[in-house]
């Protein structure tokens, strides 16, 4: 029977031996999507701030860190962590939305630079913020395609700074003498075209005379993973091209940062789940994991597509399921799914889930999250076991 192999590494050897359901990750992916991103933008000053809320694992930012990337991080733990693991401050960006005012005053205590998504805390700061670098995430009302829930750059969403309330902020800078050194938009998650990143792009550009201090510009993510065979990745090319092109009519000199999470490490994720059992219903046939959504949320939080293989039966004839977890809720992870004749016992594969998988797990039920393993030049160790206090 073909083996399914992750990272070198026999995948049912792992549940073998760490039991399931576990998360894997294989490094070397993280460094081949690190590697495509740098060469797609080699011809851009640009700094890549990995976004720690995709994967907070220590082993993963480490890596970031050897690979040379600074951090994007959401929340004081975020930047307790980073500072743990040895980055400077200067490699660490704080993007919070809404946050305490403790938590802006934890970020400036430590130097750490603030991308601010709301203007209401620059009168609050008044003199606190005299002489402190900062960005501006503003909301430029950009519409894209594809799923709402994750469009963070329209009218509607909370996040951003609305472009009517730049003026105000401009008299705020020179009246507590903070100075705008970036100008950030974060267009949404998983974006379908390179085009609609492309118009958040322009946006910043936009506000760019009215900043005379910006000396770079952040361009957030959104870059798009592929989900499934006939899914598409961003077009990083023609998006970088166009970049480009603009930069150099600028007549200005501007560094680009970029805060990707999803496109270094979702692909080097698999999620291994056994099957509690084969369920037959009225008009389903169900697969019950010892899974669910309390470990990946993804497909019933934002309708997310994960595929998912039989690794035990790889040469099975082909059945209809739905995949469901073992929560007392509706947690279905896939239906009408194809997949090779499903048995009590087998483990499923489910991938693409190293980013927002384990970082938004849950003890929902009181079940144990699962264990994380790291895969690395064909050897493998347990990263982290997180059990429920009873
Ligand atoms: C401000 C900001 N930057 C970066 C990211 C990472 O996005 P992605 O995982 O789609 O690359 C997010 C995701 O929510 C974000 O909110």
């Amino acid at each position: 029977m073909e083996k399914y192999m992750i990272g070198g590494v026999h995948a049912l050897e792992l549940t073998e031996k760490y039991g399931s359901p576990i998360y894997v990750y294989d490094t070397e992916t993280i460094k081949r999507k690190f590697f495509l991103l740098k060469k797609a933008f080699s011809k851009i000053p640009h700094r890549i701030h990995y976004a720690v809320k995709a994967n907070e694992a220590p082993e993963i930012l480490m890596l970031m860190k050897d690979l040379g990337a600074g951090l994007d991080t959401v929340s004081p733990n975020e930047i307790r962590r980073a500072l743990k693991l040895g980055f400077k401050v200067t490699d660490i960006i704080f993007t919070p939305s809404c946050p305490a005012i403790n938590e802006i005053k934890f970020a400036l205590e430590n130097g750490i630079r603030i991308h601010f998504g709301e203007s209401e805390y620059f009168e609050e700061l008044g003199d606190l913020l005299k002489g402190v670098e900062v960005g501006l995430r503003i909301n430029p009302d950009v519409h894209i395609e594809g799923n709402q829930k994750i469009a963070t750059a329209h009218a509607d969403s909370k996040f951003g700074i609305p472009l009517n309330q730049l003026p105000a902020v401009k008299q705020m800078e020179e009246k507590f003498g903070f100075k705008v050194v970036t100008l950030h938009i974060h267009t949404g998650s998983d974006v379908k075209t390179w085009q609609d990143l492309a118009k958040s792009f322009d946006s910043l550009l936009l506000q760019l005379p009215a900043f005379n201090n910006v000396n770079s510009l952040d361009i957030g993510s959104g870059l798009k993973v592929k989900y499934n065979a006939t899914d598409h990745e961003i077009d990083l090319d023609a998006y970088t091209k166009y970049i480009k092109d603009k930069l150099e009519n600028l007549g200005k000199s501007i560094n680009i940062i970029l805060e990707p999470g999803k496109f270094l490490v979702a692909e080097a994720g698999t999620l291994l789940a056994s099957v509690n059992v084969i369920k037959q219903g009225y008009n389903k046939r169900f697969v019950g994991l010892n899974t669910g959504s309390n470990h990946l949320i993804r497909p019933m939080y934002y309708e997310a597509y994960h595929h998912i293989i039989n690794i035990s039966n790889m040469d099975g004839k082909m059945h209809i399921y739905d995949v469901v977890g073992q929560l007392c809720e509706e947690d279905t992870l896939a239906s009408e799914r194809a997949l090779c004749e499903v048995r009590a016992g087998d483990i499923l594969a489910i991938q693409n889930t190293g980013a927002y998988g384990y970082s938004m797990a849950s003890f929902y039920n009181l079940r144990d999250k699962p264990r994380q393993i790291l895969v690395e030049n064909s050897a493998h160790r347990l990263i982290s076991e997180d059990m429920v206090v009873i």
